[in-house]
């Protein structure tokens, strides 16, 4: 096995300039850095990244733990963070907490104990004990995509979820829908929530009450969703509008319609919070709220980096913005393809001055 003496020999170069091409520890002029690149090529050179560890207690690895990484949201999430990993140099360990308590812990004790050098967590409906591990251990962290509020404080990085919500009953509400049901999330995610408080803002934006009639737990899955879009659709005075939560609520949602022999919009107009790659495929094709989902993976990135430069600056939470996606299912004429799209705050902003403003 050829060792980093015999590259430095190779490529005319003290050990010492090897190990800043390698570690990127010092500025090295460009063509000894090609001529070290080169000689490594040549030997067959591999870094020892164990070795370098142990002497830099730094594995240039961080973890990412999310649940329900095949859903095509969580999927493109981390699609986000490998890229932006990979950009960097560090390399990606990944494991799937299940949206269990219990199961979260142990994964993310496992991530810490391979020495991470920190970790990017969505955290479950239940994140105490998570929370107090990671504090206790003083593991840098990102929460993703769902917040918590109060001590101990994190970086976070998550999406709109208030203000677009909200866009969507007010959207409904325009079209002269005056009962909006929503199929809402597991109660305990910040997500599930934000678009509960969305919901209600819409309401009160609308001119229309809260009826606590309308709105059904769904879980944040397709099944629950499934069921909980019968019971609405078997009040006395059932919904003419549906809002469903997340992408795979939308699917038992529909399921719920089909399964009734109901059309859409045409005996139930629905607005999804979540877009995916088929749903304008469906007809009629879905008005949804697409997150900035390979974005929000980049930026809890570039939040982890930027903390394990600088451990002690204060914590932060980034907000991205989300996109309305204006299509048919809530019941407007097919909009042309792309021109209705637009960052919902900066629509939400337009909609509290009037929404012909
Ligand atoms: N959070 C945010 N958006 C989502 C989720 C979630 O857990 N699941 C599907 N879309």
């Amino acid at each position: 096995m050829p060792t980093m003496a015999d590259v430095a020999r190779s490529a005319g170069v003290s050990v010492a300039t090897v190990s800043h091409v390698l570690n990127g520890t010092r500025p090295v002029l460009p063509h000894t850095r090609q001529a070290v690149l080169d000689a490594m090529d040549e030997l067959g050179y591999t870094p020892n990244t164990l070795a370098r560890s142990l002497v830099t207690s730094r594995t240039r690895s961080i973890g990412l733990a999310v649940s329900a990484i095949s859903n095509p949201y969580f999927t493109e999430i981390l699609q986000g963070v490998e890229a932006e990993t990979l950009r960097h140099g560090y390399s990606l360990l990944i494991a799937d907490p299940h949206d269990d308590p219990a199961h979260e812990r142990k994964v993310v004790q496992l991530l810490h104990e391979r020495r991470v050098d920190g970790m990017i967590v969505a955290p479950s409906a239940e994140p105490g004990e998570l929370l107090a591990y990671l504090d206790r251990h003083r593991v840098p962290t990102v929460l993703l995509d769902r917040v918590v509020e109060g001590p101990p404080h994190f970086d976070q990085v998550c999406a709109e979820n208030t203000g677009p919500t909200s866009l969507l009953v007010t959207h409904l509400a325009g079209l002269g829908h005056r009962r909006i049901g929503l199929v809402a999330g597991l109660p305990g995610l910040s997500t599930s929530g934000e678009r509960l408080a969305g919901y209600r803002s819409g309401l009160t934006a609308a001119g229309l009450s809260y009826d606590e009639q309308l709105v059904a737990y769904g879980d944040s899955a397709s099944a629950g969703a499934e069921r909980a879009t019968a019971a609405l659709l078997s009040l006395a005075d059932p919904p003419t509008a549906l809002v469903t939560a997340n992408n795979a609520m939308t699917i038992g949602a529909l399921r719920a319609l089909r399964d009734r022999g109901l059309s859409v919009p045409g005996d139930l107009a629905l607005c999804c919070f979540d877009d995916f790659a088929w749903a304008d495929l469906f007809s009629p094709r879905l008005t949804a709220i697409a997150q900035p989902s390979k974005e929000l993976g980049a930026e809890a990135v570039r939040v982890l980096l930027a903390r394990l430069a600088a451990p002690d600056r204060p914590a932060g939470t980034v907000r991205l913005p989300c996109t309305f996606v204006h299509r048919s299912s809530c019941g407007c004429a097919e909009p042309p393809a792309r021109s209705t799209q637009f960052e919902t705050s900066e629509k939400f902003e337009k909609f509290e001055k009037g929404p012909d403003s």
